[in-house]
Formats: structure tokens, sequence, C-alpha cells
């Protein structure tokens, strides 16, 4: 039996505790998106603010189903030969010389020689090509942060979301046996086109409540105390209804937590606030922000949050 049949995703509970054993704590919309994207075998389009953990979902299910983590991070500009596959010219032209060298060029036609070039030795198999390719364990294949990627890039997507299929000329066609658990994330810096959307499920992550984080940085952190674990929770809350740049995500959270655990500090105050306030905000702006609204009730609130 392979380790996916063992997964076991019978029930959205029994998605969430798989998920916790294994270091994340989904909220329930979470739970239930994971659990029909992986029983309907649909890709699962992430979005959120920076930092609420969408990425990481997609590196957990590949630790729980024991699938490769197969990760294609998206920028400008990506087209297939950095998604799907490449063919090696460097080793191509060595291949060439050498048949050169040996007195076997002569030997042959070109087309011969030709042909010798796209075989499967000379292919270099990128993110989708590796994430469709028969194998015994159906990988995770997490597509990050896609908003970042052109039109066309997505249109070629969508082709290969829809059909689990690639075919290179050369070669012939590649297809999966079993279609990949895809993941996909966006920080929505622009929104990906509906023809892409209708082939996944979708699920907005929301920065966890206050409980929840508070249950994160104790399973991240265990040597942090549970109090200065819900004063900084409590902090990261109050810090996000400022309005600023850029709110903290759970990773700053973390952030924090650790260096303030780091440096001793076991209750927060207005001096440990603002010399580890780094850790948490990354804008110059967003500093001034918090020191114009005052640190005092940033730490009041951390102290007084039931
Ligand atoms: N629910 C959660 N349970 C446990 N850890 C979490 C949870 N949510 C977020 N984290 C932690 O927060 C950190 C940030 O998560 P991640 O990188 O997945 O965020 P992201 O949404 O992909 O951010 P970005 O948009 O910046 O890429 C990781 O260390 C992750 O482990
Ligand atoms: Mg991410």
């Amino acid at each position: 039996m392979t380790e996916s049949q063992a997964a076991d995703v019978s029930s959205v509970e029994a998605v969430t505790t798989a998920l916790t054993k294994h270091g994340y704590l989904p909220d329930e919309g979470l739970a239930t998106a994971i659990f029909l994207a992986m029983t309907l075998r649909r890709p699962l389009l992430l979005e959120g603010e920076a930092g609420v953990g969408k990425t990481e979902v997609a590196k957990v299910l590949a630790a729980w189903t024991g699938g490769e983590l197969i990760r294609l991070q998206c920028y400008e500009g990506i087209d297939a030969a950095q998604a799907v596959y490449d063919w090696d010219y460097a080793r191509q032209l060595l291949h060439l010389r050498a048949a050169e060298a040996s007195g076997e060029a002569e030997a042959r036609t070109s087309d011969a020689l030709e042909a010798d070039l796209y075989q499967e030795r000379f292919l270099v198999k990128r993110a989708l090509l590796r994430a469709i390719e028969p194998r015994l364990q159906p990988p995770v294949l997490l597509i990050d942060e896609i908003d970042r990627a052109d039109d066309e890039f997505e249109a070629y997507l969508l082709e290969v979301l829809s059909d689990w299929q690639v075919t290179i000329p050369e070669l012939g066609v590649v297809r999966a046996d079993t279609p990949p658990l895809v993941i996909l994330t966006s920080n929505r810096t622009r929104d990906v086109h509906d023809a892409l959307k209708r082939r996944c499920l979708y699920h907005w992550v929301e920065h966890p409540s206050f409980e929840r984080e508070v249950a994160i940085v104790h399973l991240r952190l265990p040597e942090v105390s549970g109090a200065l674990a819900r004063q900084v929770a409590a902090a990261v809350e109050a810090l996000r209804s400022l309005n600023l740049y850029k709110a903290p995500g759970v990773a700053e959270t973390i952030d924090w937590a650790a260096a303030l655990g780091r440096l001793g500090v076991t209750q927060l105050d207005e001096q440990s606030v603002a010399t580890t306030l780094g850790t948490v905000l990354k804008y110059r702006e967003d500093h001034e922000r918090v020191e114009q609204h005052g640190f005092a009730d940033i730490v009041k609130r951390a102290l007084d949050r039931k």
C-alpha cells in the first residue's frame, strides 16, 4: 500500500488531525477546502495576505501524504521552458562534438544525428513535467504565487491542469496516471483569470483567530511561555488593526515570540516592543505609524486581552 492510500482523508476532522500532527493548525474552512481538494482531486487555489500560511499548506500535505513536494515558483516572464521542460543544449553540443571527434558524425546522416539529440537523457524536466510523470506516489505540486506570472503562462497552465498531459514534439505525450495534488497560491497582486479559477476549488486564507495564533506559537515554539505567547498574539492582533502598509503575518508572530524569548523577556512592555519591532514590521512607515499610535496602547491591549 502506498502512503497516500494510507493517508486518512475520510472526513474534515481526519484532515484537521493529520495537518495538526504535521505542525499546521487549519481552521475549519481551510480544512474543508483541503478535504474536498483531496477527495475530489481538484486543484486548490489559496488566496490571502502575505504570511497567512498558504505555501505551508503544500509542504505539510507533502509531509503527510508522503508525496514529493514539487514547487513551481512563479515570476514575471516565466515560460514553458522554465516550468515544463527544456533541452540541455550544452550536453547536446558535447554529444555532437564527441560524435565528430570519433568520426561517427561522417558515417551517419544528419537526420540520424539530430534524432540522437532529442533523447530523454538530454531532457531537462521542470516542475510541471515532473508532477505529471507516471510514478508510484502522486506528488504535491505547489504552484506558488501564480499572480506573479503573465496571462499567457496562466493559459498554458490551464491546459496542463485540465488534461494532465504535456506533449513533447520530439518524444511524445507524457500523461499522469493519477493527477498530482495541486496547491496554487496567490497574494492577489492581480486577479487570477476565471477560466483557471473554474478548474480549482478556492479558499481565502484569513489571519488566524487569536486563540489559533496562540496555539500556533505554542506548537512552533514550545520553549516560549504561555503568557508571553498570548501577549505576542494579542499585540499582533492590535498591530493588524492599525491599517498598516504590511500587516504582520503568522511568520512574523512566530519570529517576534522567538526574539522576545531569546532576549529573556517574560512580559511585554514598551521598551521590549520598541526594540524588537523590526521582527514584526518590515516597513519604516509602519514603524512610524505604530510609534505615533503609541507603544503603550499596544502593550495595554496585549496585557488586557482575555
Ligand atoms: N495555521 C498555521 N499553523 C501552523 N503554522 C502556520 C500556520 N499559518 C502559518 N503558519 C506559519 O507561518 C509561516 C508563514 O507561512 P507561509 O509561508 O505559508 O505564508 P504565505 O501565506 O505563503 O506567505 P507569502 O504570501 O508571504 O508567501 C510559516 O512558518 C508557517 O509555518
Ligand atoms: Mg507563500
